[in-house]
């Protein structure tokens, strides 16, 4: 994904080399593009004259000594999903990230759909009213083929289960809109699959403000898709059910009676942009010639890491866990049981 994106992206980004330790896929992969060399040792990457920003696209729980690799080989970053295996981990890359005075962005395609854009445009601009509840699904399906690579479903390889590796980008979408929330309680099970990780999920989440959200998941559904629902006080916005571009048009806005103009008016004036990698690398290129904050931050990662730690830790204790987390909380250390 990260190649083809940047390919549709020449006029930001020449793509230089691929790395991949399966020689034949790294040929493949560079085979996509012109002049692009493959290469099998990662410490080539780090060490390349010609090569400015490392993308890292390989097993969790590789990421976190490679983007330090990179950051000390002198590169800028961007990393996958789930960036690290905890918070923890999450601020040493940042520590490195400043001494080293290089960047690194992980990825969240999943917000720059126009869809959630509109939304999140409309929320700053003070527009929507009142967040009261909002309603997360996340209908997918993973089987034996899915989990037949041997770093998936394994706590020390994956580091996670459907909540960090698949309900994150979904949970990410919420918080975009409505903010890290306050509180919350997880019940987590591993029902589909047989493997270490849990593949479903239900949670409630409370923010300061009182309002509520609710998300389902599971790796088990035969009909996929993904959904968001946000009830404000002036509008409810409602996603499309594409499994993996809900994000994208078309959402449903409907006003709250007396509020339709402004809703519309409002709507009408966003500009679309580019959306899913394309739209994440193409802020990424600009913001990075720039100088300018990047479209995603460690410390998104570091929030979206600390929530899918309370939704660990809810479950496992059987209560309410309330965020932030205290600085001494051991969970803060990782997620693993
Ligand atoms: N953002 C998203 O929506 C999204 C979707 C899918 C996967 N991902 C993430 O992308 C990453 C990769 O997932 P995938 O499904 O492509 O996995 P994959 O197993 O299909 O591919 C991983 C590749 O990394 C290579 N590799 C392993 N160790 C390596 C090393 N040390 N150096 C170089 N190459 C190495 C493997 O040979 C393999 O080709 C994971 O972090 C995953 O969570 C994100």
């Amino acid at each position: 994904m990260h190649v083809l994106a940047f390919k549709e992206l020449r006029a930001h980004y020449q793509v230089v080399a691929v790395c991949d330790v399966d020689e034949q896929r790294a040929i493949e992969v560079a085979g996509w593009l012109r002049g692009v060399r493959a290469v099998t040792d990662p410490a080539e990457i780090w060490t390349a004259a010609d090569i400015d920003v490392v993308a890292i696209c390989t097993p969790p729980g590789q990421h976190r000594l490679q983007v330090e690799a990179a950051l000390r080989g002198g590169k800028d970053v961007i990393c996958e999903k789930p960036l690290v295996a905890s918070v923890r981990e999450v601020e040493e890359l940042a520590v490195i990230a400043a001494e080293t005075g290089h960047t690194v962005m992980p990825v969240f395609q999943y917000r720059f759909g126009n869809g959630l854009q509109r939304l999140k445009a409309l929320v700053d601009q003070g527009v929507a009213g009142r967040p009261y509840v909002a309603n997360i699904d996340l209908s997918w399906r993973r089987g034996a083929d899915y989990y037949a690579a041997p770093w998936r479903g394994r706590w020390d390889t994956e580091l996670g289960g459907v909540l960090l590796g698949h309900a994150m980008h979904l949970l990410d979408m919420a918080v975009l809109v409505l903010g890290q929330p306050a509180a919350v309680w997880a019940r987590v099970a591993t029902l589909v699959n047989d493997i270490e990780t849990d593949d479903s999920a239900a949670v409630t989440l409370r923010w300061a403000d009182g309002s509520l959200a609710t998300l389902s998941a599971t790796l088990g559904s035969t009909v996929e898709i993904s959904r968001h629902r946000f009830t404000f006080e002036h509008l409810t916005a409602e996603s499309g059910i594409d499994p993996y571009t809900n994000s994208f048009e078309p959402w449903q806005f409907t006003a709250t009676p007396g509020h339709e103009d402004r809703v519309a008016d409002a709507l009408a004036a966003h500009q679309p942009g580019t959306e899913d990698y394309i739209g994440q690398f193409e802020r990424y290129a600009i913001a990075r010639a720039a100088g300018e904050e990047l479209p995603v931050t460690l410390e998104s990662a570091r929030l979206m890491l600390e929530l899918v730690t309370a939704l660990y830790v809810s479950s496992r204790e059987d209560r309410e866990v309330t965020l932030p987390l205290a600085a001494d909380d051991p969970a803060l250390g990782g997620l693993a049981p």
